[in-house]
């Protein structure tokens, strides 16, 4: 998932930057608008805010917009600044430095990469001082695209019209990914518990919240790489350009897993239930009927059985929660399944810090070298760090 600031300029093009909207955000990407005062003659502030679910900004001079998010922080807080269409205007502006209005302002305040899909009549396009704009911003390090060639709005022929939304997406996706360091890798992530029935409307389950393993998948997607997050029962939004795969039992979690190969690198994060009720009972079982004495299976190891599988992915983490001798038992349980690493958490804290269910975790990272300690940390931040030791593996 990435963030995008989209400014739009003013030209009749600006009809398919709303498609690019919607393209950008059913790719993951969040997006938001910044709409010139040229481009409120093409389509309306209403229409961005709509398709990207965010707020338009079109103005310097709004106090409540400069209050909750001023125009310096808005130019940084994105990771790739799109503007479509470029006018021919906005380029010569922005070419020359000016900031005398919002576009401007954030693109001369801005310290992430920009990306401009150049829109215009035929001659203006071929204009001297237009292609002696491009090639500064080009110098610049802004990345700007070849106009399509075709029948223009204006009844001409030629170079300049907007490319078309898909290219334009394709071309944000090169951009962004030319800094992420997973570009291109599949990463497997399993999160949460699993439910095992003993009858159709009771079921065995743990304290796993899935907030860890879901931090995880969110972060390795913000690195680039493409993730399937195999979800046991959990509550939580899935994060932004993760494929998810929702299940309920241990053996449709490794099915799920088995589905999802070939990967780069597994995480398996999921608290997966050890047993299963050996026969489960097809109908609800009464009260009246005498207690039951359920009888346990055991559940399939799915880290395990990935770890020694054909299909292993070159890198299997597996996590540990441990109540006692907490490296020891990670190092054991490293070697016992076959995983190059364990990241180990405590558990043992009293239920009011419980790390089930809770914010933050402390973390003892066991690898074939040795140990490190992660000092509680916010799970966020876990998930942050492992993602980027992931990378350096990979
Ligand atoms: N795991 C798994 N499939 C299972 C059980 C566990 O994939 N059926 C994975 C978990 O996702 C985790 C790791 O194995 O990455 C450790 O799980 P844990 O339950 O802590 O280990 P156990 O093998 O159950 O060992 P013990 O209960 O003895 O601590």
């Amino acid at each position: 998932m990435s963030r995008i600031l989209l400014i739009v300029g003013g030209g009749i093009a600006a009809y398919k930057a709303c498609e690019l909207i919607r393209l950008a955000r059913r790719a993951g990407h969040s997006v938001t608008c910044v709409l010139t005062e040229a481009g409120h003659h093409f389509v309306t502030p209403m229409t961005l805010a709509a398709l990207s679910e965010n707020h338009v900004y079109t103005t310097l001079w709004d106090l409540k917009d400069e209050a909750e998010m001023g125009h310096i922080q808005l130019s940084r807080q994105a990771d790739l600044v799109v503007v479509a269409p470029a006018t021919a205007d906005l380029l010569a502006r922005m070419a020359h430095g000016h900031a005398d209005d919002l576009a401007s302002t954030l693109l001369l305040a801005t310290d992430k990469p920009v990306l401009a899909a150049p829109a215009m009549n035929v001659r203006m396009w071929l204009h001297p001082a237009t292609l002696r704009n491009v090639e500064t911003l080009r110098a610049d390090g802004v990345t700007v695209l070849e106009p399509d060639e075709g029948a223009m709005a204006c009844g001409e022929f030629g170079p300049g019209r907007l490319p078309e939304p898909e290219a334009i997406l394709a071309a944000i996706e090169s951009r962004l990914g030319a800094g992420r360091r997973l570009a291109g890798r599949h990463v497997l992530v399993t999160a949460g518990p699993t439910h095992e029935p003993i009858d159709p409307v009771r079921y065995i389950a743990n304290r796993s919240s899935g907030k860890q393993g879901f931090a995880i998948a969110g972060a390795l997607a913000a690195l680039g790489a493409r993730v399937t997050l195999v979800a046991g029962p959990v509550t939580l939004p899935t994060p932004a350009g993760v494929d998810r795969v929702d299940v309920e039992t241990a053996r449709e979690m490794a099915a799920a897993v088995e589905a999802a190969l070939p990967a780069d690198a597994a995480v398996m994060v999921a608290a997966v239930a050890d047993w299963r009720v050996d026969t489960a009972a097809g109908q609800k079982v009464k009260k009246s009927e005498a207690a039951p004495a359920l009888s346990l299976v055991e559940n399939p190891d799915i880290l395990a059985t990935l770890a020694r599988s054909a299909q292993r992915p070159r890198l299997v983490v597996g996590f540990a929660a441990e109540t006692e001798r907490v490296e020891e038992h990670a190092a054991a349980k490293r070697l016992r399944k076959g995983a190059d690493w364990i990241v180990a958490n405590d558990v043992s804290g009293p239920r009011g810090e419980s790390v089930m269910g809770g914010d933050a975790n402390t973390i003892h990272l066991v690898t074939e070298t040795g140990t490190e300690t992660w000092d509680r940390m916010p799970k966020g931040e876990v998930a942050h760090r492992l993602a980027e030791r992931i990378a350096d593996a990979l």
